[in-house]
């Protein structure tokens, strides 16, 4: 059996799947593949173990539709078209759980980047700029005390508030689509609307999947309704907020800073303006990307892979959540 991986992936996952007597072939070069090499790969494999590329939509699916499998590395999947698979017949998996605190932790990384505006002062440094310093001067703001408000309070999301609570002692509050009343309890989280989400929050977290009900989400209505002071951190997707709304909401005062693991569009271009802003931190999505979840998410990924090549269940399915 031959399987495909659209980037090289860590040992753990690459050792698991040459163990289980498998032919991996893995794309080494630092360049996107092209759609037809793409499909040509798959043409030749079993399983597609995709480690990240260009979105699977249905005309790659349709030509593609033998694989027994297309492994996710990643707990996100909006990348494909669930649907299409499901039709199809292509089981899709991901790899959940393993993640979120590596995820957490970047997004409790950028609150206090942000708060201390600790990336536009380490370019000052650079540019030597340090020189003559007054008390008045580039100040940041404290956290301690303060609202948390998470918009989608699952794994990833229930862990950066406890690292909020247990390091800040903030006050939790959420948005879901559905009550999550262990966390209520152990966070003491109060579950809120939208609306009351973005005028009670200081610093808003977003760690909800991207779907056609979440895109955008974030635009210039939102940023209106929240605090002046507010911080908005942005670690799942970044198709859920306006990129344009979010600049003129920072440019206008309407937020105070953003903190940003994913932007909209990926890559950010070097000479977007939110690289410029003192209150604003950018990484290039590097939620996950730490040694140990790195090998986690290889593990996993091909455990998918060899469950669906030696015809038992795989541990990880999300076709079934395709019209959540
Ligand atoms: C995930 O696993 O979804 C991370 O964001 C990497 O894409």
């Amino acid at each position: 059996m031959k399987v495909f991986t659209t980037r090289v992936i860590p040992e753990e996952g690459l050792q698991l799947l040459q163990r289980a007597g498998f032919t991996v072939t893995q794309w080494q070069e630092e360049k996107e593949m092209t759609p037809a090499q793409r499909v040509q790969f798959c043409k030749e494999s079993d399983a597609m173990l995709f480690a990240g590329g260009e979105k699977l939509d249905r005309a790659f699916l349709e030509q593609c539709r033998h694989l027994k499998v297309i492994s996710l590395l990643s707990v996100g999947y909006d990348n494909v078209d669930l649907k299409a698979a499901t039709e199809l017949g292509l089981q899709i998996t991901n790899t959940p759980g393993v993640l979120s605190n590596a995820t957490a932790d970047t997004a409790f990384l950028l609150m206090l980047s942000v708060a201390r505006k600790a990336f536009y002062q380490h370019k000052r440094i650079i540019k030597g700029e340090w020189g003559f310093s007054t008390p008045t001067a580039n100040l940041g703001i404290d956290i301690e005390g303060k609202t948390l408000g998470i918009w989608g309070l699952g794994n990833i999301g229930t862990v950066m508030a406890k690292r909020c609570k247990a390091a800040f002692g903030m006050k939790i509050i959420y948005c879901n689509r559905h009550r999550n009343e262990a966390a209520e309890k152990e966070l003491d989280a109060t579950f809120v609307g939208f609306d009351e989400l973005l005028q009670q929050s200081d610093v808003i977290s977003i760690h909800t999947s991207l779907t056609p009900e979440t895109k955008e989400k974030f635009n210039k209505d939102a940023f209106r309704k929240m605090k002046p002071t507010a911080i908005f951190i942005n670690a799942a997707r970044g198709g859920i907020h306006n990129e344009t709304d979010l600049i003129a909401a920072l440019q206008d005062g309407e937020i105070w800073g953003a903190g940003l693991d994913v932007t909209n569009p990926e890559p950010m271009q070097p000479n977007n303006p939110l690289l410029n802003m003192p209150t604003v931190a950018v990484l290039p999505h590097i939620g996950s990307a730490t040694q140990e979840t790195r090998n986690a998410m290889s593990r996993i990924a091909a455990q998918n892979v060899i469950a669906a090549l030696t015809g038992e269940p795989v541990p990880n399915p999300v076709n079934h959540l395709y019209n959540l």
